[in-house]
């Protein structure tokens, strides 16, 4: 079974019938998923990502055709009391993830808990947009995108950058999995958030830092 991801756009009339600048964002966008999916599939029987079929083009529209994964999105889990194995296990497969992302020069530039799908078998991370920020937005726009502050992002690079603000996404996606429902919080997940989601983007450790520390917890 197959999943095709297509640029939706909203019925806009133009008189000249251009695309408006929106439209053409999110064809870039799924022209550069489909690449970035076509590298990862690339690298062998990992299961980490969905199987990638191919970019096609349908009336003018780029189309991506990719693995149809049937199970749900993280959200889904909110509801859910989850045990600190569960979050801890959770943890480890998105950070393995992001590593193995980060480590072959992608990041995923969109991790929330709508872009993590989940089964009996498998978590994986879908949506890998890895979208390009325009260069020219002000230091104080990049802080914000970063999840840091204007004073830290001076002489880091935009790869460094990228992959920090996925940790830092990842770490409130584990942050909102173990409090939305919850009373308190486990002491492990609490440092494991805690490190993600440090404001000083030099210290927020990378994704291999993160999986040893979690690793610490599972012994
Ligand atoms: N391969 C797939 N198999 C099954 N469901 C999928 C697949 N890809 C995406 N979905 C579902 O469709 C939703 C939207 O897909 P995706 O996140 O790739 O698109 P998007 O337009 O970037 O969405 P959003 O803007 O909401 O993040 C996902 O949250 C997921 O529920
Ligand atoms: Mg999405």
């Amino acid at each position: 079974m197959y999943a095709v991801k297509i640029p939706y756009f909203e019925e806009v009339e133009t008189d000249d019938n251009t695309l408006l600048p929106y439209e053409k964002d999110l064809q870039k966008m799924i022209i550069h998923e489909a690449n970035i999916m076509s590298k990862i599939s690339a690298y062998p029987n990992t299961g980490y990502f969905l199987t990638f079929y191919g970019l096609y083009s349908y009336k003018n529209n780029p189309v991506m055709v990719s693995e149809l994964f049937e199970g749900y999105g993280l959200y889904h889990l909110l509801k859910v009391n989850l045990s600190e194995p569960q979050l801890l296990y959770i943890s480890k497969v998105i950070f393995e993830q992001l590593k193995y992302l980060h480590d072959n020069g992608f990041s995923h530039g969109d991790v929330h808990n709508n872009n993590i799908m989940y089964n009996s078998t498998r978590i994986v991370l879908i949506d890998i947009s890895n979208y390009e920020y325009d260069e020219s937005l002000s230091d104080h726009i990049n802080a914000e995108i970063y999840r840091t502050q204007t004073k830290y992002i001076k002489n880091v690079s935009r790869d460094i950058l990228l992959q920090k603000k996925d940790i830092y996404d990842a770490g409130e996606v584990i942050k909102e999995l173990s409090t939305y429902n919850q009373a308190s919080i486990y002491d492990s997940i609490n440092i494991i958030i805690q490190q993600c989601m440090t404001i000083d983007i030099n210290k927020r450790p990378y994704a291999d830092e993160i999986l040893k520390l979690i690793n610490s917890f599972n012994q």
